[in-house]
């Protein structure tokens, strides 16, 4: 193995730059260095003026996704040596409005989080429950909601759903997602609120079924199979509606 391998970076400072650069740099290439090990070396011993986010080092904070040989990626998970020999190309996640180098700017989807209430929501159809009550959940309840509650809001999906490039209104699979984590809990009573934003028109609908969101997914959530169960639920309310007489839905 070679003991250095080029990055090719993407360099953009909107107030000053008319477009986006390359610039490289070479790092030292070892086995246990991930591609923010490479970044922070730039950072701390050749450029400080290179930006970008990181935080946790662990998969958690999910703040260091980016484009890596063209791929959205959590660069603290993802290893040089497996880009080697290189250039290892490092651009900002795509379809975000870039606010400097690596930092995308995600005022989007922060806007757009809020609507689909990411929370338990404990009172619905006028029954109320009490605040200081305990509510256990059996293991098999937990199961049920687990794998979506492990979204960490890093963005890869955005990135990678060719119709939130297509049409920045669309909701989104990380939102969706986390829609379906809160509507499989058996705490929570939210659904149908939940559901009214998803059916409009800059929800679940616009989705292509390209499932790119799900296989980029670096904690294995599956927002494609959450927006096809929403779409599912919707159609068979629709269905109803028009088949059933109105005491019997
Ligand atoms: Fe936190 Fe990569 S630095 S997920």
């Amino acid at each position: 193995m070679a003991d250095s391998i080029s990055l090719r970076v993407s360099r953009y400072r909107p107030d000053t730059d008319s477009a986006p650069h390359w610039q490289e740099y070479q790092v030292p290439l070892r086995k246990e260095w991930t591609v923010l090990d490479g970044l922070n070396h730039v950072k701390n011993e050749v450029d400080t003026t290179l930006s970008f986010r990181w935080s946790c080092r662990m998969g958690i904070c999910g703040s260091c996704g980016m484009n890596v040989d063209g791929e959205p990626k959590l660069t603290c998970g993802t290893f040089l040596s497996d880009h080697a020999p290189g250039p290892v190309t490092i651009e900002p996640l795509s379809n975000f409005p870039v606010v400097r180098d690596l930092v995308v700017d995600l005022s989007d989807f922060m806007a757009k989080l809020p609507r689909v209430k990411p929370w338990i929501i404990r009172e619905e159809d006028n029954r109320t429950v009490e605040p200081d009550v305990e509510y256990l959940q059996t293991p098999e309840e937990l199961d049920a909601y687990k794998q979506f509650s492990m979204c960490i809001n890093c963005m890869l999906c955005y990135a990678a759903c060719p119709v939130y490039g297509l049409d920045p209104q669309f909701i989104g699979p990380a939102a969706i997602a986390l829609a379906e984590r809160y509507d499989l809990d058996s705490r929570d009573h939210g659904k149908r609120q939940r559901l009214d934003v998803l059916i409009e028109h800059d929800g679940v609908w616009g989705c292509t079924f390209v499932g790119e969101c799900t296989r980029v997914c670096p904690k294995h959530v599956d927002p494609a199979s959450a927006i096809q169960r929403y779409k599912l639920t919707a159609a068979l309310e629709t269905v109803k509606a028009f088949l059933l007489p109105r005491g019997a839905r």
